[in-house]
């Protein structure tokens, strides 16, 4: 498994000086991260937040009796209350993150608030092949993956992630957030909030390169840079040079040029039909869709 540094150093010493947005969420950015959720102009979260509150008795519902719930890259396990509030005791949860203290942290305050709630949480990198515990004997296993986080994976990284799902949840359902395609000025200002916030998040990949790795670059030296690309559905976020930039990773030098920007993130955004097409192709079944007024946002059940 590749680390920070390799990665680093590979996407500066190019050629297309791009790399993973996973590097962004060291507490910084997944502090700055929950301060875009909360943002005018960033409206899946809200959008979702929205679709699961209006739909969750049924979701509970569809679980049936005994489900273990799996939420990948659980985080501050806010939404996945929603659900809880609707499923009845004998349920039990299993959050995956690969960040342990905040996962236990937010486990701790989980089970506060559901008291008789079997709480597992499993420390792991969601994407990659990980052990869970035993699936419940009586109930099925559903999976939970709100976010559209799936929409900052690669097509090809997203179908390989949906198979290891569709195997992993064999029998039961997976929920899942994507966001949709829409009018590209609604895109633009999601990430380009008039605050700065994504910009500062976007520009944390460096700060955090910086504190992890002494990472030597100038702060001032790099723009936010974010466009929606119409042909393949997505976002693209990069960190323009301004004029030349010097930066020096353990010992080698590497410069940036205006046209070479690092590529930071990809946020690919589906049609429904798209996104029920991937999900098909990972071998599940689409079994329910909902989305809001606007039409900004899908939530899926799709049936392992
Ligand atoms: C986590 N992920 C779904 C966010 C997105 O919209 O792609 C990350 C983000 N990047 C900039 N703003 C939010």
């Amino acid at each position: 498994m590749s680390s920070f540094a390799d990665d680093l150093h590979a996407a500066l010493a190019g050629p297309d000086h791009s790399i993973s947005p996973k590097y962004f969420y060291d507490a910084k950015g997944s502090g700055l991260f929950e301060q875009i959720c909360d943002l005018p102009e960033y409206y899946p979260t809200r959008t979702e937040l929205g679709l699961l509150k209006r739909h969750a008795a049924e979701l509970a519902g569809r679980m049936g009796p005994q489900a273990q719930l799996i939420e990948y890259g659980a985080g501050a396990l806010v939404k996945v209350r929603l659900l809880l509030e609707h499923l009845p005791d004998s349920h039990s949860f299993v959050p995956v993150d690969i960040s342990g203290p905040h996962l236990l942290g937010a486990c701790e305050a989980l089970q506060r608030d559901f008291p008789t709630l079997r709480i597992t949480p499993v420390v792991a990198d969601f994407t990659r092949a990980h052990r869970l515990p035993t699936a419940p004997a009586h109930g099925r296993r559903i999976g939970f993956f709100p976010g559209s986080s799936i929409g900052n994976f690669t097509p090809d990284e997203a179908l390989r992630f949906l198979r290891l799902l569709r195997e992993e949840l064999n029998g039961g359902a997976l929920v899942i957030g994507a966001d949709l395609i829409k009018e590209p000025a609604v895109l633009h200002a999601a990430y380009n909030d008039a605050a700065g916030i994504t910009a500062r998040f976007n520009l944390n990949l460096l700060h955090h390169a910086q504190r992890e790795l002494g990472l030597e670059f100038n702060a001032q030296g790099f723009d936010h840079y974010a466009f929606y690309e119409p042909r393949q559905h997505r976002i693209e976020m990069h960190l323009l040079p301004r004029g030349v930039q010097e930066l020096q990773l353990q010992g080698r030098r590497y410069q940036l040029s205006p046209g070479q920007s690092l590529h930071t993130e990809n946020s690919y955004k589906y049609s429904v039909e798209g996104f029920q097409a991937l999900a098909r192709e990972a071998g599940f079944k689409p079994d329910g869709c909902w989305t809001d007024d606007q039409h900004w946002f899908s939530l899926h059940w799709l049936t392992a």
